[in-house]
């Protein structure tokens, strides 16, 4: 099929069921820019790191290169907002005093809305000129599964139409238009060829469309369809592969009536991290530059 993943838009969230392939995606995608000569930050969310358990070491928001033109960072909603406390207060010291405040650590907890404004205040402050600078041409966000992604979009809507005046209204108003702005924010939606999936990956890109932009890009992974076929001497093999793939192609029907993915990923039979971020880059490479798929 043609390709079609054309990173425009200097912010990137990608999404998606979880165990689709978002963090492959966003690592094969992130490694791709970067060969090509862009400086690109690929920021991880929540605790679990899929680089961290590759190269066996720890990251944290402090960005690090992994590559050359590519950094790893490691964001929570309890980094975010320290970062932007921080910003604000000036003196680390001072910072922390107000983060370590019982009455403080308490609101925080009691007001969850508050992480995932700081977290999309992070994301959005290098395009917004706002905040912490964050110098990069692209930045990935190997972002939240579907309807936690969706609650962290939705936060500063509410908090935008809670308080629409003051700093923190102005905040949220500015975090919203830029994530409804196609130029700035891109929503790839990752999608196995599976009944579930693609009914959730139609229903979050409707919500996307109708609530923030339609620059989507869905990413459909693991296709037995794009693969090469295969010879073997097992039946059992053969027909199991077979199901599969008319299951596949059903599904494959299913979300063509409502989205054309823009890229379709093979299944790779390949077991070590390194070698299928390698195997993602190269054909997200073929996605961007338009060659063969
Ligand atoms: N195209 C693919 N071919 C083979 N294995 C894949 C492919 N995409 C993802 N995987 C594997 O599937 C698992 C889930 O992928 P991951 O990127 O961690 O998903 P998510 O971040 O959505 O939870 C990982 O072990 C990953 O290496
Ligand atoms: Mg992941």
């Amino acid at each position: 099929m043609e390709n079609k993943v054309k990173v425009s838009a200097p912010l990137v969230f990608v999404t998606g069921k979880g165990g689709v392939g978002k963090s492959l995606w966003a690592a094969g995608l992130a490694t791709q820019l970067a060969r090509s000569g862009k400086k690109v930050l690929l920021v991880e969310f929540g605790e679990t790191s899929f680089y961290g358990f590759f190269y066996g070491k720890s990251f944290g928001m402090d960005p690090v290169a992994i590559e050359n033109n590519l950094h790893l960072s490691i964001w929570s909603g309890a980094t975010c907002l320290r970062d932007y406390i921080g910003h604000l207060v000036k003196i680390d010291r001072l910072a922390d005093l107000f983060f370590e405040n019982k009455v403080m650590k308490a609101l925080i907890r009691g007001a969850p809305a508050l992480k995932e404004l700081a977290i999309l205040g992070k994301a959005t402050s290098g395009v917004r000129n706002y905040g912490p600078e964050l110098d990069f041409d692209h930045v990935i966000f190997d972002s939240y599964a579907t309807g936690h992604f969706l609650a962290l979009l939705r936060a500063p809507v509410g908090m935008y139409e809670a308080i629409k005046f003051g700093p923190m209204g102005d905040q949220s108003k500015a975090i919203v238009k830029t994530m409804s702005d196609p130029r700035l924010t891109e929503y790839h939606v990752v999608s196995l060829l599976e009944e579930l999936p693609v009914s959730e990956t139609i229903e979050l890109c409707d919500a996307l469309k109708s609530e923030f932009n339609d620059n989507i890009k869905v990413v459909v992974n693991k296709s037995l369809r794009a693969l090469p076929t295969i010879e073997t001497s097992s039946n059992v093999f053969e027909s199991s592969i077979q199901r599969n793939l008319s299951r596949q192609n059903h599904a494959w029907e299913h979300l063509l009536k409502h989205y054309e993915p823009a890229v379709e990923v093979p299944y790779y039979f390949e077991s070590e991290p390194q070698k299928l971020v390698d195997h993602m880059a190269q054909h997200s490479g073929d996605a961007i530059h338009g060659g063969p798929s």
